[in-house]
């Protein structure tokens, strides 16, 4: 039996319609399973604020809160970290818990576990413990806009 042109055509279109169809599907699917099942959630889910009231609610500050441990509340803005400069002792932990008026930034600091995403209304924590003496920098590592490769600090570590 001879198969007329058209229907081969129809297959065809078939073949590439349907998994055009079941990819975003399957998607989705993931993504609500992940985000509803799997409980994957934010970087670092240590708290909400309210993105145009940070700098009422979100003081920013390096406290020595006991013996070489330090709390630092920063703040990650366009182009700059506030505090930008932290001196502690060797041995030092420091809690990091920093927010973003702005945009979304990066809080990384090369050779430590600090490494997270600072997202506008949300704070991120994250600790570190520094034992060898010297100059870390602190890097944003999202990028944030045209000075992005501006924006860092550091951290000394006496
Ligand atoms: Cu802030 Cu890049």
């Amino acid at each position: 039996m001879k198969r007329a042109a058209g229907t081969t055509i129809y297959l065809w279109e078939l073949a590439w319609i349907l998994p055009s169809i079941a990819l975003p599907v399957g998607m989705l699917v993931a993504l609500v399973v992940t985000a509803f099942g799997a409980g994957v959630h934010v970087p670092s889910d240590a708290g909400r604020i309210d993105v145009r009231r940070v700098a009422e609610t979100f003081p920013t500050q390096v406290l020595e809160i006991a013996p070489g441990q330090y709390e630092v509340r920063m703040k990650a803005q366009i182009w700059s970290f506030t505090p930008n400069e932290i001196r502690v002792a060797r041995g030092s932990t420091i809690h990091f818990w920093a927010t973003s008026p702005d945009v979304v930034h990066g809080l990384f600091i090369p050779r430590t576990n600090v490494n997270v995403m600072v997202l506008p209304g949300q704070i991120a924590h994250v600790q570190a413990r520094f034992d060898t003496p010297g100059t870390y920098p602190i890097i944003c590592h999202e990028y944030c806009g045209i000075a992005h490769h501006t924006m860092a600090g550091k951290v000394i570590v006496e």
